[in-house]
């Protein structure tokens, strides 16, 4: 018995550092960086999939220069990154591990979300936020998926809404069990110097880091404004006025 507990600490102690799968059992989520021109919306994203279970962010870079994410406020650190040079070489790795590639898109065939309409593994992609899913995307994709809207007020949503929704969707048809609540908010994994996730390489963290700062300080003027005095100085820490 004392030997069983024994043994049972020595696994605790060594498998520690060794991330824990999330929802075993349950169907994967993946979500796929190409063909997104603007980088607050792929942060966004980013920090969507971390707050919907995601397992890998998957990223085509010819590698050329460094990743942006501007927007992902701090999740970067928690996620996995899978780097590829080619949309083909995506859909190697997804036929091998038997990973569908669904296509997020208002596109004939495609069916809508509410319907859950997934089928296992399932790697998801987004169009560019001017043109859409270009023709190689579309021909990579094993099924697609919309989001039904109900005005003729605006011809489609945001990528970075539109993502959200499909990545909440999938959460929920893969039966993920939901995190722990604190106060009015979900209780933050501690990620120290030595987290797992391979993003700090490719990260532009500089440039990064002067805009996450520069949108503290505008939400926080902002808010100040609301509440009728602004914080003074934002102008003269940028050189530029807030
Ligand atoms: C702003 S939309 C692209 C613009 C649009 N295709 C056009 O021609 O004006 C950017 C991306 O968001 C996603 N998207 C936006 N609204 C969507 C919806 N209702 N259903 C599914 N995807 C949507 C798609 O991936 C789309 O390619």
């Amino acid at each position: 018995m004392e030997q069983d507990s024994k043994v049972e600490n020595q696994l605790e102690e060594e498998t520690k550092d060794i991330p824990k799968e999330q929802n075993p059992g349950c169907p994967k989520s993946y979500l796929l960086h190409f063909n997104i021109s603007k980088q607050k919306n792929f942060g966004r994203l980013v920090r969507s999939a971390a707050a919907f279970g995601v397992s890998e962010i998957f990223v085509v870079n010819s590698g050329k220069g460094k990743l942006d994410l501007f927007g992902h406020q701090g999740t970067a650190k928690h996620m996995d990154f899978r780097f590829f040079k080619k949309l083909k070489e995506v859909k190697e790795y997804c036929n091998e591990n038997k990973i569908s590639i669904c296509g997020i898109e208002i596109i004939e065939g495609a069916e809508p979300v509410h319907k859950m309409p997934f089928r296992g593994d399932t790697l998801f992609m987004l169009g560019n936020e001017g043109t859409g899913l270009n023709q190689n995307q579309i021909d990579v994709c094993d099924q697609f998926v919309y989001i039904g809207q109900y005005t003729g007020k605006t011809a489609s949503l945001n990528v970075a809404c539109a993502g959200s929704i499909i990545l909440h969707s999938f959460a929920v048809w893969a039966n993920f069990q939901e995190h722990t609540r604190v106060g009015y908010k979900y209780e933050e994994d501690q990620v120290d110097g030595n987290s797992h996730s391979n993003i700090r390489s490719v990260l532009n963290h500089d440039a990064d880091q002067v805009r996450e700062e520069r949108q503290r300080l505008k939400e926080m003027n902002d808010k100040a404004m609301d509440d009728g005095a602004a914080v003074e100085g934002i102008g003269d820490i940028f050189g530029e006025d807030p």
